[in-house]
């Protein structure tokens, strides 16, 4: 008589609805990454058929890609899109993909800026390589850091990397214009990225355009010791239309806050950052210079108005979530006051530190500052495209809603 065994049938269940689970290639790579489920609502029942590779050095830089990156590209519009600090770069791809399926001719790539390396061959079906991936502490990425494993590699590099990949252009046969976008922690990636690097540059030679989206960053890089005066941030929601007249030189009272300009938040210490400013050929100034006349897109969430963990802020009704709790959650603020609506992970991430906070006190409140920063600074010259959007909260999937980003992607 064959050994009774009911816990066989739940151990068997249990293994096939794990294989079930898991897509062709994810075993071994990081959760953030490996989640199939986050990209059914978009249609895509797996993503292993768009990883790709850029390669730097001995490393790579993971990657998802509509089009296939080893031939050039053909198709016009090139979305690249940056996600935030939860690593979700396959969430960012299959809402890219879904959300501008109604454009022509246009191509989505998401790379994956990690905080553990991921091996080729686990990233790449079919691929024995044991080639591993760039990396990085936490979201350095987002500051052009070095990559964890390869000291002279920066964030920066990497996407400069896949810049070059698309925009190659042989025979005159290339994409018309790529626009790099990002997020959040991938909106600070990019406004980082826009001032550091040399694509987009308004003279730039190159066939295909560069421009860049940035959307809903918790800090911005700002080019001097300015800094919107305290009239211009209080601690509260100030709605849509906000702007500010009145910035000054922040230096005579640094003491109360020495780091408020070091890099990511200013031009200080560029060089113990990465690499990549090592490097640069450009003066800081003229760098400045470029970024005002780049083709820069700003994207504010009109509800991304939270700041649940400062002391001293009056938090709007949409940041409160009756049957929801945050953490951390800090200076005896309410548990349900969150930076993030549902369904997104439950948080409270919007940087607070005393830098952070002369710059706003919520990310909303940040983006208008800065743009009223940008005027300043080029004392007037200067009028960035921005928009804001009614109902978003910190939330990057609302993007593709908004018109004004979608015919940036799309229209030259
Ligand atoms: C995704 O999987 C579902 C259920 O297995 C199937 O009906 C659907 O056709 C698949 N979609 C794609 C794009 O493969
Ligand atoms: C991508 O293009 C290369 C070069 O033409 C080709 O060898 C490869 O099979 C293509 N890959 C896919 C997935 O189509
Ligand atoms: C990487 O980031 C994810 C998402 O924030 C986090 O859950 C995970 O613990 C991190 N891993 C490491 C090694 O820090
Ligand atoms: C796509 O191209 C077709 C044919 O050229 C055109 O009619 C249509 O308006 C275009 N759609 C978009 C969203 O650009
Ligand atoms: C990958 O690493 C393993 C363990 O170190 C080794 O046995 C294997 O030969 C390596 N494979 C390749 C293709 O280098
Ligand atoms: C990671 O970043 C933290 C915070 O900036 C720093 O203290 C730490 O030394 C870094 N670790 C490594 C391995 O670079
Ligand atoms: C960093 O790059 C420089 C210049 O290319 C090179 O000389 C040096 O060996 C590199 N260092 C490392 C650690 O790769
Ligand atoms: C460029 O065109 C030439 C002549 O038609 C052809 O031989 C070559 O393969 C093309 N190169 C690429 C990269 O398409
Ligand atoms: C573009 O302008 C910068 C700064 O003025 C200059 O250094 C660079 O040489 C110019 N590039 C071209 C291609 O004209
Ligand atoms: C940063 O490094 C570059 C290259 O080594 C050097 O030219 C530049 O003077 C340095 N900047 C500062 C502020 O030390
Ligand atoms: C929280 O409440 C809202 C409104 O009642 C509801 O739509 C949502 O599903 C609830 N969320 C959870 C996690 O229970
Ligand atoms: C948190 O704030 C909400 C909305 O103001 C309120 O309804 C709730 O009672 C508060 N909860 C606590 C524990 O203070």
């Amino acid at each position: 008589m064959a050994p009774r065994c009911y816990q066989c049938w739940f151990v068997l269940l249990a293994a096939v609805l794990v294989l079930l689970a898991a897509e062709p290639g994810a075993v071994g790579l990081p959760a953030q990454v490996s989640d199939p489920t986050v990209c059914i609502a978009d249609g895509i029942n797996s993503t292993a058929q768009y990883r790709h590779t850029v390669r730097l050095g001995r490393y790579f830089l993971p990657i998802y890609t509509t089009v296939n990156l080893s031939k050039p590209v053909t198709v016009d519009n090139i979305l690249i899109i940056q996600h935030g600090a939860g690593g979700e770069a396959n969430n960012f791809f299959c809402d890219a993909v879904a959300g501008t399926s109604s454009l022509n001719s246009t191509a989505v790539i998401a790379p994956y800026f990690g905080n553990e390396t991921v091996l080729q061959k686990d990233w790449l079906v079919g691929s024995a390589s044991n080639r591993t991936s760039l990396f990085w502490n936490a979201t350095r990425w987002n500051q052009g850091a070095a990559s964890l494993n390869a000291p002279n590699i920066s964030s920066f590099d990497a996407l400069d990397a896949l810049l070059h990949l698309v925009t190659r252009c042989p025979n005159r046969t290339c994409a018309k214009q790529v626009t790099v976008a990002g997020f959040s922690a991938g909106g600070q990636t990019v406004q980082r990225y826009a001032w550091a690097s040399s694509y987009g540059a308004a003279n730039s030679t190159r066939r295909v355009q560069v421009k860049f989206v940035v959307s809903d960053p918790g800090t911005y890089l700002y080019f001097d010791t300015q800094r919107p005066k305290s009239s211009c941030r209080p601690r509260q929601d100030t709605g849509p239309s906000w702007s500010c007249s009145s910035f000054g030189d922040y230096m005579p009272f640094a003491s109360a806050c020495p780091a408020f300009n070091d890099y990511k938040l200013g031009l200080n210490n560029l060089n113990t950052s990465s690499p990549y400013f090592t490097r640069l050929v450009g003066s800081p100034a003229a760098m400045s210079a470029a970024y005002l006349a780049k083709n820069i897109l700003y994207v504010l969430g009109e509800a991304d108005v939270c700041n649940c963990l400062s002391s001293g802020v009056t938090n709007p009704a949409v940041c409160f979530r009756a049957n929801q709790s945050c953490s951390p959650v800090g200076n005896g603020n309410n548990a349900s006051c969150c930076d993030m609506p549902a369904p997104q992970p439950i948080n409270a991430m919007v940087d607070i530190a005393c830098g952070d906070m002369l710059q706003g006190s919520n990310r909303l409140q940040r983006g208008l500052l800065f743009m009223s920063y940008l005027k300043t600074f080029s004392n007037g010259s200067a009028s960035p495209q921005f928009t804001t959007v009614p109902g978003m909260g910190h939330d990057a999937s609302k993007l593709y809603s908004v018109q004004k980003f979608l015919n940036f992607v799309s229209s030259l």
